[in-house]
């Protein structure tokens, strides 16, 4: 079995990697990210696992009873595409960890009386079009087709045209597939240090925070950096900068998160004042409440620097996604296989999506022992990832059954 993992690991790790920082470049539908799907295709043509590919980008991969009673069928997965520069565990170790279960499953010689599928979701980090878990949204319906099929990237691309592109017809909307799901257990490597404060190597989840996206849009006066007082300036990155102060303040005094982590700038010239700053807010609470209090403050506090600054302020909540509790019953069912902490994220995950449309979901996560993630530095350690596997195998067979 480790070599299983080893092996399956390696085969993927290469794909899209950058020399230069180490990190990972799989935007979706992409040529890495494609690379890494036709992966995944290959490795479960070796397994015998009949493929699925919805027209919402999702691919799954099903181990069939030979004697299929219908029974709701029991889910896993998790995605392929990665941050701009991102880690190498983020997506891929649910899915290579699936694999290998699959593996040491058939080992021991279980025969699982229900369909078991191992799901790929599409753009679960929102790199290239700006909505996070856009696969299993779509899937499930909380995305509308046509709100999806207006989302464009930087260069202006249309997701439906991107996924043509990509070989993919796009036909957006509800998955029927997902009518079969009983059940779905996402594993993911830690976004935090808890496990390894705790010295343990595989948790499970018990919920997510509340969290949105919300795009800033200043205006102001483009104008000569050299010949314009500082006084006369309408300039709209001071509004930005205030701004993201501002949030930083608010967060930290309200005990949540709060990140501008992407910037664009008009016409972002070093010799003009520019004429406009777009900014997105990722923030982060552990209620609705807070999260609806911390953007409040934070757009109220940028509103006051815009009247001073004479610029304006255009605020667009991109998604917001509601606090998730896993299912209780279902985390129980898979603590009696052996005792593990329970501990909650900050991290988004498909499995909130699914969680959200009523499916019963759980998570189990493995050890970061830097906690550092969305970066080229994330990692777990190899026997943490063998934890991983094996109980991802026993929770399987459990559900399975
Ligand atoms: C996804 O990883 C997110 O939490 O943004
Ligand atoms: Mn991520
Ligand atoms: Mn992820």
């Amino acid at each position: 079995m480790p070599e299983d993992f080893e092996q399956l690991w390696s085969g993927l790790h290469p794909v899209g990697r950058s020399a230069a920082s180490g990190g990972y470049f799989r935007q979706p539908f992409g040529t890495a990210e494609r690379e890494c799907h036709a992966w995944f295709v290959e490795q479960c043509a070796l397994r015998g696992l009949r493929v699925e590919h919805d027209g919402n980008g999702n691919t799954i991969g099903w181990w069939e009873p030979e004697l299929d009673a219908g029974l709701p069928v029991v889910l896993t997965g998790s995605h392929l595409d990665s941050v701009l520069d991102g880690g190498a565990y983020d997506g891929p170790l649910g899915l290579v960890s699936a694999l290998a279960a699959i593996d040491l499953m058939r080992d021991r010689g279980v025969s699982p009386a229900r369909a078991l599928g191992v799901a790929v979701f599409a753009e679960e980090e929102g790199s290239r079009f700006g909505l996070a878990c856009l696969g299993s949204r779509l899937a499930v319906g909380i995305t509308r087709p046509d709100q999806a099929a207006a989302l464009r990237d930087r260069d202006g691309v249309a997701l439906p045209d991107a996924m043509a592109t990509a070989g993919i017809e796009p036909a957006l909307g509800r998955s029927t597939w997902l009518d079969r799901v009983g059940c779905y257990l996402e594993l993911h490597v830690e976004q935090g240090r808890d496990l390894d404060l705790r010295d343990e190597p595989v948790g499970l989840a018990s919920a997510i925070w509340p969290h949105g996206r919300y795009r800033f849009d200043f205006t102001g006066q483009a104008n000569h950096a050299g010949t314009t007082a500082m006084g006369d300036r309408h300039d709209p990155m001071l509004t930005y900068a205030m701004t993201a102060l501002a949030a930083n303040k608010q967060a930290r005094l309200a005990g949540a998160r709060a990140t501008f982590g992407r910037v664009d700038v008009g016409p972002n010239a070093t010799n003009a004042v520019p004429s406009r700053v777009t900014g997105w807010l990722d923030a982060r609470c552990e209620t609705e409440e807070a999260l609806s209090s911390l953007v409040a403050a934070i757009e109220t506090q940028a509103r006051e620097r815009a009247d001073r600054d004479g610029t304006l302020l255009e605020l667009t909540a991109e998604s917001v996604s509601p606090a998730v509790n896993f299912d209780v019953a279902l985390t129980e069912r898979l603590l009696a296989l052996g005792s593990r902490p329970v501990i909650p994220t900050a991290a988004g995950h498909d499995a909130g999506v699914l969680s959200a449309a009523g499916i019963p979901t759980a998570m189990l996560f493995v050890r970061n022992p830097t906690g550092i993630s969305h970066c080229p530095a994330e990692s777990a350690g190899m026997s943490d990832c063998l934890a991983g596997v094996n109980a991802l195998a026993d929770a399987l067979t459990e559900l399975a059954r």
